[in-house]
């Protein structure tokens, strides 16, 4: 393996008093730069998911407090204290699936907090040092990640994913793509089938096109034949991501994971959910303590504007499922690779 896996695109990047992020919306036609200049932009960007991915969100967010503390003319800690809280809040309220959002925000609140009594100055640095910390740290998540699951993926290995766990997700090369990065740079033959994923088509739009530009053989499939694929032997393994794993290992993840899991478990493929250890919530026993988001119902109507159901069809719209972590083989994380009894693997990773 190479000592840096190799990675084709950047997502978000910090520019001394903005944050440069790669727009998503438009992809792949076009991939935009968007610079976000206050809070609100960031809080946008993640709203319309100009950046989207549970790790990618933590760290837009993360900058997104720095810009908010360089807004702040707060002269003192209570002052900035409070424009902090606010802008985390309005951050916050973005999205509420990934869990990675909120653990970025406590952690910028808690580097501020400890730096108070030196003052606004001091808090100011210490926030941006926090959210770069929070940046480069997610890159060194998802290179563990890979190399935790290097061994999951064998040489010919036909890999089945939702979504796009990949490094579009993530600051770093990817949660599910990373163990297939890996292989690819280990010199292993290894292709990906992407499930489209309705109604956003993360999986064609943003799947397909950074797994294209790195070298990486991908065959789009739409969501519902993932099923006879599997029954035609097509697939060796499924490989996804995560919004939030809770402390059973039950998790959320894009609408459809649900179903991709019963379809693997009833083929006897093995399961498997990447993530960093930023995206487990210790504080949700199970997964009926995860919230889901519900977008809006144009999203399923209509695709950049052009509608495909009667304008006013009942629709609904959850962006997430939960399965259930009996459907889990195992976690591919930067603590490695974690197996059942998930209450016991999951408690030890995170207390570790
Ligand atoms: O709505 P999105 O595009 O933000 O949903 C993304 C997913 O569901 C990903 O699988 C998950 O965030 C993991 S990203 C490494």
């Amino acid at each position: 393996l190479p000592p840096e896996l190799p990675r084709v695109v950047r997502t978000l990047a910090w520019r001394g008093d903005a944050l440069e992020l790669l727009d998503q919306r438009r992809l792949p036609l076009e991939a935009p730069p968007l610079l976000c200049r206050s809070v609100e932009d960031v809080r946008e960007a993640i709203r319309t998911l100009a950046v989207r991915g549970a790790p990618a969100i933590g760290v837009a967010a993360g900058y997104g407090l720095a810009i908010a503390a360089r807004e702040s003319s707060a002269a003192d800690w209570p002052g900035l204290e409070r424009d902090l809280e606010t802008a985390a809040g309005r951050l916050r309220s973005s999205r509420p699936t990934a869990v990675n959002l909120g653990w970025a925000l406590d952690r910028v609140l808690a580097a501020a907090r400890a730096v108070a009594p030196g003052g606004p100055k001091e808090v100011r640095a210490a926030v941006l040092a926090e959210a770069e910390a929070i940046d480069a740290d997610d890159r060194a998540r998802c290179e563990a990640i890979g190399r935790a699951g290097l061994d999951l993926v064998p040489d010919g290995a036909r890999v089945l994913t939702h979504c796009n766990a990949g490094a579009l997700a993530t600051a770093g090369i990817g949660t599910a793509l990373a163990p297939v990065y890996a292989a690819h740079a280990a010199g292993r033959e290894v292709a990906v089938l992407a499930d489209e994923t309705r109604p956003l088509l993360q999986g064609a739009r943003i799947t397909a096109w950074e797994l294209a530009e790195s070298g990486v053989p991908v065959t789009v499939i739409c969501d519902g034949m993932a099923g006879y694929a599997m029954q035609r032997g097509k697939i060796d393994l499924v490989l996804v991501g995560a919004d939030r794993i809770a402390a059973n290992g039950d998790f959320a993840n894009k609408i459809g994971t649900y179903a991709v899991a019963v379809l693997a478990r009833e083929h006897g493929l093995p399961f498997y959910v990447a993530a960093p250890l930023s995206t487990f919530d210790a504080n949700a026993p199970d997964g009926a303590a995860i919230p889901i988001e519900e977008r809006d119902a144009d999203e399923v109507r209509a695709s950049r504007g052009v509608p495909f159901a009667p304008p006013d069809a009942d629709v609904w719209n959850p962006a997430f499922d939960v399965t259930p972590a009996r459907f889990v083989t195992a976690f591919v994380t930067d603590a490695g690779v974690l197996r059942p009894p998930f209450g016991e693997s999951i408690a030890a990773a995170l207390g570790a």
